[in-house]
């Protein structure tokens, strides 16, 4: 299977990042094809700081290294680096029809919530399916938020093998089923737009006092609860070992315990599990070089993919002379 996904650069990555998406790339690089990039022409829609774009671009790669990404049997890569791609964007955009861009929930809630609404924002999706189609990737592993995205790559994808010939493979989302959509601080999704977010490069110190302000319900603390109905809980499971959950799962059916000492618990898992990450961080950050080369050598792999579907799709519609 050829595995694709991508992540923007927008800050430090967060839990629900990592739980989501991030943990996927991983796991999937062992036995598939992947590829993996950071989405900096998805974050200038956001970000028009010339330096933070750059600085926050090269702090998402060294994010995905530190995490386990291996660029030995993944291709990591930066999306700008790989101009087909906004090629073959033009290309599905000239029958992308308004009304599917519309009906994005991403675009309609940014709008909503009076976030100045330009083209590269409404047309968003389409350079994700241009992103995805570039590739002929089968998987796409994501959070639940980009699945709507995903259906608009198909539909892309089926409208113009059927206007021209069979030219893009049809990709699919694949979710974790305990961590779609992580939960933050305030029990909405965890994002980072929301202002819920924990992040995973926290110094412990800083994360500890973030989890201890997760908010929690007012239930009086006698009354036994089920967990599974609980956003701590739900964090917890992301993180503790099997035999630490199930005496938390007891607590919470027992009732009569504080939410203080769930926090504390996630906080000691949270530090467990992160903290051999920012150790491979910090000695990442003494080699600069190397992380430039590993996304060089990664967008040269790319292009040669990307150019090579880029030019069944100007053959299919006419841009250029059949071969
Ligand atoms: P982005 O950068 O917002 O998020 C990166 C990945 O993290 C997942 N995620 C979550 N998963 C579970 N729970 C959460 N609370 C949570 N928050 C974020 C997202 O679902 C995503 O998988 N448009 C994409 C980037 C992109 C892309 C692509 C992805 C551009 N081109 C092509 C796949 C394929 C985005 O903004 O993700």
């Amino acid at each position: 299977m050829r595995v694709l996904s991508g992540i923007q650069p927008t800050g430090r990555f967060h839990w629900g990042n990592y739980f989501g998406a991030i943990r996927q790339y991983i796991d999937l690089q062992n036995e598939h094809d992947s590829y993996y990039f950071i989405a900096n022409l998805h974050a200038l829609t956001t970000i028009r700081d010339a330096a933070l774009l750059r600085s926050l671009t090269h702090d998402a790669a060294l994010d995905l290294l530190a995490l386990g990404l291996d660029p030995n049997k993944a291709t990591l890569y930066v999306q700008s680096d790989v101009p087909e791609v906004s090629q073959l964007t033009w290309i599905l955009m000239t029958s992308t029809p308004m009304g599917l861009l519309e009906r994005c929930v991403s675009f309609k809630e940014k709008k909503e919530r009076g976030i100045a609404a330009d083209a590269g924002l409404f047309t968003y999706p389409v350079l994700m399916a241009a992103d995805i189609l570039a590739y002929d990737a089968n998987w796409v592993p994501v959070g639940q938020d980009q699945v709507q995205h995903i259906e608009v790559c198909r539909d892309l994808a089926k409208s113009f093998n059927h206007k021209f010939s069979e030219v893009f493979v049809l990709p699919e989302a694949r979710l974790m089923a305990d961590s779609a959509k992580v939960p933050g601080t305030d029990g909405e999704k965890m994002s980072k737009s929301y202002d819920n977010i924990i992040s995973l490069f926290e110094e412990e110190k800083a994360a500890r006092k973030k989890i201890m302000r997760i908010q929690t319900d007012s239930r009086p603390m006698e009354d036994a609860k089920d967990p599974e109905t609980d956003h701590l809980y739900q964090l917890l499971k992301l993180m503790a070992s099997p035999e630490e959950l199930q005496e938390m799962a007891d607590l919470y059916r027992r009732g009569g315990f504080g939410y203080g000492q769930v926090k504390k618990a996630l906080a000691d898992a949270a530090e467990k599990f992160f903290a051999p990450a920012r150790e491979k961080r910090r000695e990442l950050e003494q080699r600069p070089d190397t992380v430039a080369d590993i996304l060089r050598e990664g967008a040269k792999r790319a292009r040669v993919q990307a150019a090579a579907v880029l030019a069944r799709a100007e053959e299919a519609c006419g841009l250029t002379a059949p071969s």
